[in-house]
């Protein structure tokens, strides 16, 4: 049997990230943010080509380097637009795809956090949770965390971006963002951080109990 794998998917903002890493903390898994890849390689499409487009944002996923995934520029808005322009196109999602099967294969298992995860990268994960929340929650939480980290921007201009990811992330042909049939729903509206870490630990302890029996 290979590890536990706990797949996590979901829009921007959604929480899917602390769930995530509080998932690899209670079980002692490693974690991947897949979502810094596709950052890396919009940020380095944009430092070496001047722009994302598909000759660009596939060059600079074929060369990606790791040490750019610690760049606190990953982080900034400007970033995860430069991320969802890059994640349309199939020839960066095939540069990127093996890196991540691998970190879901490895012995020790692994919890990993992105778009596509339950349904492309780990379609096996014996967990899945689809993390979201309402846009206008989403557009809050994101706007607190990038005033938080000195950006200034408004909260209505934070919302319009994320209805156009939501949109592009959705609507895209190549490994849409869309909940995996067995994926467990999991809507943070109006839950506290901690709430929402409860809810995911009693879905994952669920799947994991099953999981032991197979
Ligand atoms: O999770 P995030 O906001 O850091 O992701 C940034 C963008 O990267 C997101 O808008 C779409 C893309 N992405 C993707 O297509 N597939 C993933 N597994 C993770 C991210």
């Amino acid at each position: 049997m290979s590890g536990f794998v706990i797949a996590v998917d979901g829009p921007a903002a959604s929480g899917k990230g602390t769930v995530a890493q509080g998932l690899a903390t209670l079980y002692g898994l490693p974690y991947l943010d897949t979502g810094l890849l596709y950052r890396a390689v919009g940020v380095s499409a944009q430092r070496q080509a001047g722009g994302v487009g598909e000759a660009s944002a596939t060059a600079a996923a074929q060369a990606l380097d790791p040490a750019l995934l610690d760049d606190p520029e990953l982080r900034t808005r400007a970033a995860g637009e430069l991320a969802s322009q890059a994640a349309v196109f199939t020839g960066v999602r095939a540069a990127l795809l093996r890196f991540q099967r691998d970190f879901a294969a490895q012995g020790s298992g692994a919890v990993l956090d992105g778009r596509d995860i339950g349904t492309i990268i780990a379609p096996e994960a014996p967990a899945k949770l689809f993390v979201t929340a309402s846009p206008e929650v989403r557009a809050e939480r994101r706007w607190k965390q990038l005033s938080g980290q000195g950006e200034s921007v408004a909260l209505a201009d934070i919302l319009a971006d994320i209805r156009l990811r939501d949109e592009r992330d959705s609507g895209r042909a190549a490994a849409p963002l869309v909940k995996a049939d067995d994926a467990v729903l999991l809507d943070t509206s109006v839950l506290s951080i901690e709430q929402a870490a409860d809810a995911a630990r009693r879905i994952v302890e669920t799947a994991r109990a099953n999981w032991a029996k197979a």
